[in-house]
């Protein structure tokens, strides 16, 4: 099959990847000069585990190619997935702007015969539609299409393992033409097939994060209720998961989540029900608790960290990512610097990506140790693998004064009682 993916980020660059790697020829567009020739290097542009190595053997054997030129693209297709951004406005509402100017560009290019135009990326229920008409009016009188929701569930930092074993795969669509084919090139990745209407296909996507946000605060929740009682909340959560009702999976307390979907997502949500006279206090608490979590950690550092150098571990909103989007980071950085604190940080992907963002009011480091040196705290905001058994002893010789603020819940509370740090977590005493 001929394919195109409008957009390479994290969704439409993993996805295109795989898809070429099961023997598609696979066009990816873009609107960036610079970056588009960059990928044609085999530059991904975005940290992703593998996929250097899936986009470079890919683009050798041909079957992956780049360009700003919608004509090379989409008259070839018999798919065309559109994967651009959809940032979330002041309001929380879903910015379409890109998707309606890029499904208008894909009218006017489509071919004669069918094609199928398809969203991969999270838009409020009802867009699909928009899409289709907008299509319908620009496009050449020959061209036949349908279009279809398929929205993408695959997770930053796991994207290629995601996107090879999905849980399912959703199709929403009208045109029977349109699922056969939909069907045909998701054949090689696993997972239930889930074939329903386009607002269907649209929603499930929304509850999906929003129910996993959900997940987050709900964990968060309990550690307030740990911090005050003195109850253990890895022992509260591993209880409580081992019910299959409710599974441990996705509930670790900490700093809260962070990333570019569901916050966005949870806000999108939001704003569509207030749109349709629902009532989101649940979703409104899930976010107000996020944010507490964050201020949480904060409150503990200010109360107990006088002298003033500090160094943060872990910059991205989760590990094996250099994205920093809505990163708990951000916001403690930034509380910190307001109260007068010097910060050293590190992190192995995400540096370059922060030094955008605070310059020169930053010390960065490219060695975790190197970055504890003579500081009275280290925070860890980013379960990065790297911390999990990293020399801690040595840490403590280096630092001027022996406190962590694990905002991961990293280690065991029985070994850092050994070590002789001051160890603060989440919904845990502390040692
Ligand atoms: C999320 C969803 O997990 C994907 O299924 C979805 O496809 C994607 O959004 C999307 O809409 O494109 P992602 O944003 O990559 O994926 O990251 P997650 O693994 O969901 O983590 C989000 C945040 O939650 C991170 O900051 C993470 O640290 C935090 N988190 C996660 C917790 O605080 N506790 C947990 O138990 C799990």
């Amino acid at each position: 099959m001929t394919i195109t993916f409008i957009g390479h980020g994290y969704v439409g660059l993993v996805t295109a990847s795989v898809f070429a790697d099961f023997g598609n020829c696979v066009w990816v567009v873009g609107h960036t000069p610079k970056k588009i020739e960059r990928l044609k290097k085999g530059d991904p542009i975005i940290y992703e585990p593998g996929l250097q190595e899936l986009l470079n053997k890919n683009l050798k054997a041909g079957r992956i190619k780049f360009t700003l030129d919608y004509k090379k693209a989409v008259p070839s297709s018999d798919i065309v997935f559109i994967a651009v951004g959809t940032p979330p406005k002041a309001d929380g509402e879903a910015d379409l702007s890109a998707v309606l100017k890029v499904a208008e560009e894909i009218g006017r290019h489509l071919r004669k015969g069918f094609t199928v135009v398809s969203c991969k990326s999270t838009v409020p229920v009802g867009t699909n539609k928009q899409v289709e008409s907008i299509i319908q009016k620009v496009k050449p009188s020959f061209a036949k299409f349908a279009v279809a929701s398929c929205p993408e569930f695959l997770r930053e930092g796991t994207g290629i393992y995601d996107t090879l074993n999905a849980d399912r795969v959703v199709i929403g669509s009208f045109s029977k033409e349109a699922v056969n084919l939909l069907l045909e090139l998701h054949k090689p990745i696993n997972g239930k097939r889930i074939i329903t209407d386009l607002v269907t296909a649209e929603l499930i996507k929304y509850t999906s994060n929003a129910m996993l946000a959900t997940k987050i605060s709900f964990a968060n929740l309990i550690s307030f209720y740990c911090e005050k009682t003195g109850a253990d909340v890895e022992t509260v959560l591993d209880a409580v998961g081992l019910d299959k009702r409710i599974g441990r999976i996705f509930m670790d307390s900490g700093v809260g989540y962070g990333g570019s979907c569901l916050p966005k997502d949870v806000k999108a949500l939001i704003n569509i029900g207030s749109k349709l006279s629902i009532d989101t206090a649940l979703l409104n608490s899930v976010e107000l608790v996020n944010a507490q979590s964050r201020m949480n950690l904060l409150s503990k550092i200010l109360k107990n960290v006088k002298t003033k150098k500090i160094t943060i571990w872990g910059l991205s909103f989760k590990p094996n990512t250099d994205d920093i989007r809505e990163a708990p980071s951000l916001y403690l950085i930034r509380e910190l610097l307001n109260n007068g604190y010097t910060l050293n940080v590190y992190d192995s992907a995400a540096l370059e990506n922060i030094k955008k963002v605070f310059g020169g009011k930053l010390k960065y480091f490219t060695n975790p140790y190197a970055a504890v040196k003579d500081s009275s705290a280290l925070v860890i905001l980013t379960e990065w693998n790297e911390f999990k058994q990293i020399d801690l002893l040595k840490v403590k010789k280096l630092m001027k004064n022996p406190m962590i603020f694990d905002g991961r819940n990293i280690y065991s509370l029985v070994f850092m009682k050994k070590t002789g740090f001051i160890y603060f977590s989440t919904g845990r005493i502390t040692v």
